[in-house]
């Protein structure tokens, strides 16, 4: 290897990104461009009575207005509508479809025309009148009519009666409001129609091949017949998992139209798309007087759509971290008359861990322990929930690294005891833990012999670095400088790839990168063998490698030959292979990354302000295969935490069943004045069980446990424990 993987590198598709060559959905051109502007509605929940189009349709330039009356035929069954991250039960959400409004923003009508701001201003002359019903889309109200949903975590022992029978016991209710995304980059599609028939969208999507599945299946079009292609997206961070409606509403105006359509949703629109779900979470904790924990019960309630249950992981956590005999874990769902709400980075654990992590800083109050001995005292080495081992499980060396790197040791314990001027300090510290997935994906690699090779790959980079970290393991694979790289993503006639998601891609596209390069090297190696005297002549596939240009003998690399020559004699131009990745279905072993969480707090003692003025992230996920572009991601994380901690939240007039606040001035979100240091360390973490490469991905992790820490240097600067977020300044002052 030439040591690409490890070593800090810069994107490779930078100079694109900060030169503007880098295209994003609503970005492509063609020619008759058609702009779409959604009508959203304005009631939570009801019926459509009557469109009147008619003033809109007078304006000049204004094409056409589609409403579920006049649209181009759509599938008319849930399956059709299912995308592969749907959730399993439910009724997917079908754009134009029918009367029938589920949610307050919900697209309504779809007006066509020759321009963005004619079709935006006859949208407001679109006069829609509704049928109201009662709607509920206040989970606090509706708690008590919460449901089960299953989970696979067994309860273990009698947590209820540990829990009762405990010498110290510590129970309490958290809150995680509606969060949104908020990407940069609005969502947007544009369909290019071609004469005949065939579409092509550019998507902003972490899933080319998923969209396509799904536009194929709600539009009946052959596989052939529809590209999704989505080069560059500017950010999603969970958003555009799923297929969202204006990729449907782009291709209903394009086949009515029968001309290219681009719908580019509003700041404001798309506060009616997925979100991250209001969720209550009940944790309780019992331990022995020597800081063991006996019991932990974890509820989580949280909310979902009337049409589709989404529910995530909120609970599970207590029983990956924490040695406990007896633990006890129920999820509850409430229906609500809202968008379905989705997956929002590192979903269930960002919001359960926040919970679990400011209990268990509670229960180190209560026990005056210093809250990472506490942590330590009930350090579990086990998954307990499916009781097997960990494949590797650092989080000893975050907590001691992290620590002495924030300098913890210098903590005074009590409340209040520390200040600045006029500002109290607080120190406050958590655990993260998140999984390392990895799922089927597959490249193609074409060699040329100029010693210059394409990879590509159906893969989305959202931002996170996938181009790069396929270039970085290709080049190593292929014994290339990484100069001699190019690399193809999220197109989906590309080898198959999942979603961007779950930060399971840097693993799963760098091992398609590995299996399709040792057929490369095989072909190659055919080709040597076949030189007069080669020196590669009795060498087996297993004993050669590509390096520096060249096959060469592992055990001695001066028996090598160049992968020019090779080809050059052999009177081949080009080198082509594909080929997916499988991991081995192996259950014995549990996979995690892990994380330590540091944050310093001031606030001013009489405003009641805060300030996150340190944070040290140290973080155990495996082989970091690019520490620049990894460390960007836990440092969007941890600016993440702190939105989270102290800023975000979804307000809804629940009189309306509107949102107050669906734009960025009134939604708020960390700016660089309220960003100050923030230190990445990543813990040397070799796992030789989890794939060759030893790789568990990141970017999730990054915000896990972030919330708690600052949630814990909040109360023990100023004793008070505000446990419904965010920590606003009025909270603190009340
Ligand atoms: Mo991530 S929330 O799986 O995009």
């Amino acid at each position: 290897m030439d040591g690409h993987v490890g070593t800090p590198t810069s994107r490779i598709d930078g100079r694109a990104k900060v030169t503007g060559a880098a295209k994003y959905a609503g970005e492509f051109k063609a020619d008759g461009l058609v702009y779409g502007f959604a009508v959203s509605a304005t009631i939570a929940r009801g019926r459509i009575r009557r469109v009147d189009t008619s003033a809109a349709l007078r304006v000049k330039g204004v094409l056409d207005v589609l409403t579920h009356q006049n649209r181009p035929q759509m599938a008319d069954n849930d399956e059709a509508w299912r995308d592969e991250v749907a959730p399993e039960r439910g009724s997917p959400f079908r754009p134009l479809y029918d009367d029938a409004v589920k949610f307050s923003g919900q697209p309504v009508a779809l007006v066509l025309a020759e321009d963005w701001e004619t079709a935006r201003f006859a949208a407001s002359l679109v006069r829609v009148e509704y049928q109201e019903e009662a709607f509920a889309t206040d989970l606090h109200a509706k708690r008590d009519e919460a449901f089960v949903v299953q989970k696979s975590e067994r309860p273990r022992g009698d947590a209820s009666k540990a829990l009762s029978g405990a010498a110290i016991r510590h129970e309490a209710e958290y809150f995680i409001p509606t969060e949104h995304h908020n990407p940069m980059e609005p969502f947007a599609s544009t369909a290019i129609w071609e004469a005949n028939g065939r579409l092509t969208v550019y998507e902003k999507t972490q899933g080319v091949q998923n969209v396509h599945r799904y536009l194929c299946s709600v539009f009946r079009k052959k596989a052939d017949d529809l590209r999704v292609v989505s080069p560059y997206v500017g950010g999603a961070f969970g958003s555009a998992l799923r297929p969202q409606y204006q990729g449907v509403l782009a291709v209903l105006g394009a086949l009515a139209l029968k001309r290219p359509v681009r719908v580019v949703l509003t700041r404001q629109q798309m506060y009616g798309l997925g979100h991250r779900p209001a969720t209550i979470e009940r944790v309780g904790l019992a331990a022995k007087a020597d800081g063991t924990i006996d019991a932990i019960t974890h509820e989580a309630i949280a909310e979902t759509s009337q049409f589709e249950e989404f529910s995530r992981n909120d609970t599970g956590w207590a029983g990956l971290l924490y040695a406990s005999a007896n633990s006890k874990f129920d999820h509850k769902l409430v229906s609500l008359d809202v968008a379905t709400p989705c997956d929002m980075r590192a979903p269930g654990a960002a919001t359960g861990v926040y919970a679990l992590e400011s209990a268990m800083d509670e229960l180190a109050v209560a026990l005056k322990l210093d809250p990472i001995e506490l942590r330590l005292r009930c350090y579990s080495d086990r998954d307990q929930n499916e009781d097997i081992p960990y494949t590797s499980k650092q989080l000893r060396e975050c907590y001691r690294q992290g620590a002495e790197a924030f300098g913890w040791a210098r903590r005074e314990p009590e409340p209040r005891s520390m200040r600045d001027g006029h500002e109290l300090v607080g120190w406050g510290m958590a655990s993260g833990v998140w999984e390392a997935l990895q799922m089927p994906a597959g490249a193609r690699i074409v060699l040329t012999a100029n010693g210059h090779a394409e990879v590509s790959c159906a893969a989305s980079d959202i931002g996170t670095g996938t181009y790069t970290v396929v270039a970085q393991v290709a080049a190593d694979a292929l014994g290339l400088p990484l100069d001699n790289l190019s690399v193809k993503l999220a197109d989906s006639t590309l080898p198959q790839a999942p979603v961007e998601g779950g930060s399971w891609m840097a693993a799963s596209a760098a091992h398609a990168v590995l299996g399709t390069a040792q057929e490369i090297r095989n072909e190659l190696l055919n080709l040597a063998k076949a030189m007069p005297r080669s020196p590669l002549a009795n060498a087996g596939p297993d004993n050669v490698i590509l390096t520096d240009g060249k096959l060469a003998d592992k055990r001695d690399l001066t028996r090598a030959v160049s992968i020019t020559d090779a080809m050059r004699h052999g009177m081949v131009e080009r080198i082509e292979k594909e080929k997916v990745n499988h991991f081995a279905d192996d259950t014995s072993h549990a996979r995690n990354a892990h994380s330590a969480i540091f944050a310093e707090v001031k606030i001013d003692e009489q405003l009641g302000v805060v300030r996150v003025t340190r944070v040290v992230s140290a973080v155990a996920a495996g082989r970091i295969i690019n520490p620049k572009t990894a460390r960007s991601q836990i440092l969007g994380g941890v600016v993440w935490g702190i939105g989270m901690a102290l800023h975000e939240e979804t307000l809804f007039d629940h009189r309306f069943g509107r949102i107050m606040n669906p734009n960025i001035a009134e939604y708020h979100v960390p700016t660089n004045a309220d960003v100050y240091d923030i230190d990445v360390i990543f813990v040397e973490e070799k796992d030789e069980l989890i794939n060759s490469l030893g790789v568990k991905g990141l970017g999730e992790i990054g915000i896990v446990g972030v919330a708690a820490a600052i949630a814990n240097a909040v109360y023990h600067a100023t004793g008070k424990r505000v446990r419904d977020l965010p920590i606003t300044l009025d909270k603190l002052l009340n």
